[in-house]
């Protein structure tokens, strides 16, 4: 069976899509990685031995209180890496550098959506991380405890992920897009101890109020296991105040210690736990431990951004997200790099404001989603034009797959024609970037993510795991475990074995990793993603399950049923669309839809605001009860149907659903 992807951006315009930039030669004489020929070596040299290369890696890159017995453990699908080994990844992303010249060097550059600013220098953030991890500590936070994070884009946030991991606290982040409930279910499912928050947080340029969530999500002793919330202030909002349970941090912080020694984890120890949406049920806690991922996120931003000493380097994802956590926090400041922190995103109502960050930090590497790149692209020329982004010498995206005049208009516009863009395809289940360009080795192809890193063994299957002939669409699985992948969807091994690992039947004991996507290969190598094979939407580049988004709707007392799918949209690459059947005495309105997208919005978070609800008498279903989804696709999108409709059980169906009723 050929995937069905849900979003095939522009997938004609990939196909014929045969341009081709090569590195250019003044970047790829200084670049870490230079070459083609030197990828390649270090490629084979990889896959002939993944533990060996990993193991001499970990030696050469990361600070050990004690080395490991074993490199890899692998029962499938369970890996271990660096087995008995001690680090801990705050003092890599801090200590480590205090004694070097980079002390008094710049670790997070934050700009403010009002326009404030600060910056903190190596020494300066080991100095906050100690206070907010000593501050944990007297709250009673121990090694092996979750602490809940729920932030604006502020320094804090960092620090706070930080001085979990410096106590040997697991931290789960809650992007603050989300909702009272969806926090609410992460705090409970990961059984989080404290909870660190801020009064709120500057989005699209107002103060969006944030303790008031975390006030709902804990009412009513609805998370038992939390004892404190630690509230940082940003917007200086009036909020409600628990006494006992809330403090302020700024009343807390000038009497805790800037000293406070790392605690030696062990490398198989739990490092956070982040929640993402699955085909199916509540989002899936995805688990990742500490030497593995330090490993991995500290060498694949090394490489693949090619990073040098003086770098200014700029991703704008939010921490909420995987790619906050690996490439804004851990994977540059494990080495050592100065990271831009931006509060602010990209709106009508200031077209320039990336271009004005680029410029006044003179930012070098910069990495945002398609998603931000049509939105710029669309606002136009004039506003990146009018800013000196002459600093920028690499450019990244990731997310969703890229269309090539996004892409194009990235390079010519945003990198003056002399960047190499290096397109990573990755998810939140594989720590790091899985697919990349390696900017000074690599010629690009736009919409390409090219090709895998080294020690990763990429490839495109059929169902039953059959390699498929080059450029035909199949499953992209990995078929060797790597040091950041997750160790199991926290607590339930069940679920981990299942969703990722048995999706492709394992075949003599040879587990490949299933991940969700439909890819093809060209006659190059080079890879090209084709988007999700599965239930799972990617909406401005957030990825969210249909599946919530339906269980959202049906919670709601005038909806019977909901189907919701995937639209392909110009600006957010897809957008969702629903299909409701109200409950026999309500009546469809444009009014109750305005309310069931605001439903929507308060079970789950802004980001799953469906965009069109349509009102169905019936939804189309086989005969055993499956709801046709890809005639719902087609529907969405004002398409012809593709396929066979003689299945069905009820024809008359499809003619109603293409209006209301
Ligand atoms: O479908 C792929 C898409 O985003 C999914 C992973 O989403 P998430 O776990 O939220 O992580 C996003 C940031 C790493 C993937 O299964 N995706 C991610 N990067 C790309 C991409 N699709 C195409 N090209 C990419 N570069």
């Amino acid at each position: 069976m050929a995937p069905s992807p849900n979003s095939q951006p522009a997938i004609e315009s990939i196909l014929q899509e045969q341009r081709l930039f090569e590195p250019p030669a003044d970047f790829a004489k200084d670049a870490a990685v230079s070459g083609a020929d030197q990828y390649q070596t270090l490629y084979d040299k990889a896959a002939a031995d993944p533990a060996a290369f990993w193991a001499e890696l970990a030696e050469q890159e990361l600070h050990w209180f004690k080395k490991w017995d074993t490199v890899l453990d692998w029962q499938p699908p369970f890996a271990k890496w660096f087995v008995g080994g001690k680090l801990n990844i705050s003092y890599n992303c801090l200590d480590r550098h205090l004694t070097t010249h980079r002390r008094d060097k710049p670790a997070l550059v934050w700009e403010g959506e009002p326009g404030d600013s600060r910056t903190l220098t190596y020494a300066e953030l080991h100095g906050e991380v100690c206070q907010m991890a000593n501050v944990l500590k007297d709250m009673g936070v121990a090694k092996g405890d979750r602490v809940g994070i729920y932030m604006p884009m502020i320094p804090e946030a960092a620090i706070a992920m930080l001085a979990c991991a410096r106590i040997g606290a697991a931290h789960t982040v809650v992007f603050g897009g989300f909702s009272s409930e969806a926090l609410r279910d992460r705090l409970n499912d990961a059984e989080a101890k404290v909870v660190i928050t801020a009064d709120g947080g500057f989005r699209k340029d107002k103060a969006m109020p944030l303790k008031p969530a975390v006030d709902q999500a804990l009412a009513g002793d609805a998370v038992p296991s939390v004892t404190n919330v630690l509230v940082v202030q940003r917007t200086k909002q009036a909020v409600d105040w628990t006494d006992g349970r809330d403090v302020w941090w700024h009343d807390v912080k000038p009497e805790a210690s800037n000293d406070c020694p790392a605690e030696p984890m062990d490398s198989e120890d739990l490092l956070f736990i982040l929640y993402t949406s699955g085909t199916t049920g509540k989002p899936k806690g995805v688990v990742h431990t500490t030497g593995g991922y330090n490993l991995y996120t500290h060498t694949t931003f090394q490489w693949a951004f090619d990073i040098k000493e003086d770098d200014v380097y700029w991703c704008t994802a939010d921490v909420g997200w995987i790619t906050g956590h690996s490439y804004i926090v851990y994977g540059p400041l494990s080495n050592g790099a100065t990271s831009v922190m931006y509060e602010g995103a990209p709106r009508a109502s200031n077209p320039g404001c990336f271009w004005d960050v680029v410029q006044k930090y003179k930012v070098t590497i910069f990495y945002t989603a398609p998603t931000a790149i049509r939105a710029f692209l669309k606002m136009g020329d004039q506003h990146p034009n009018a800013r000196d982004l002459s600093s920028l010498r690499i450019l990244g995206t990731v997310g969703e797959p890229i269309n090539p005049e996004a892409w194009m208009w990235y390079h010519n516009v945003i990198g003056g024609e002399k960047c190499p863009i290096i397109d990573t395809w990755w998810q939140t289940e594989t720590g790091g970037f899985m697919i990349t360009p390696l900017p000074g080795a690599i010629a690009t192809k736009p919409g390409s993510a090219t090709k895998p890193f080294p020690g990763i063994l990429a490839d495109i299957v059929d169902a039953e795991g059959n390699p498929v002939p080059a450029n035909e669409g199949g499953y992209l699985v990995i078929k060797h475990p790597w040091p950041s992948m997750m160790r199991t969807v926290y607590g339930d091994d069940a679920r981990f074995r299942r969703t990722y690992w048995e999706h492709i039947p394992p075949k003599d004991g040879n587990y490949v990793y299933f991940a969700g996507d439909g890819a093809r290969k060209d006659e190059d190598g080079y890879f090209w993603i084709m988007g999700r094979t599965d239930d799972v939407l990617n909406v401005s580049g957030h990825r969210l399950g249909t599946m919530e988004i339906e269980s959202a709707l049906v919670s709601h007392p005038a909806v019977a049923e909901a189907a919701v799918v995937g639209r392909k949209d110009e600006l957010k690459g897809e957008d969702v669309f629903a299909f409701v059947i109200l409950e026999g005495t309500h009546t469809a309105s444009d009014e109750l839809k305005v309310e069931l997208k605001q439903h929507v919005v308060k079970e789950i978070g802004a980001i799953a605001r469906p965009g069109e609800i349509r009102f169905a008498a019936g939804l189309p279903k086989t005969r055993s009860g499956k709801i046709i989804r890809r005639f719902l696709r087609n529907l969405a999108s004002g398409e012809e149907l593709v396929g066979d409709a003689t299945t069905m059980e009820d024809q008359s169906v499809l003619e109603k659903l293409r209006t209301d009723g």
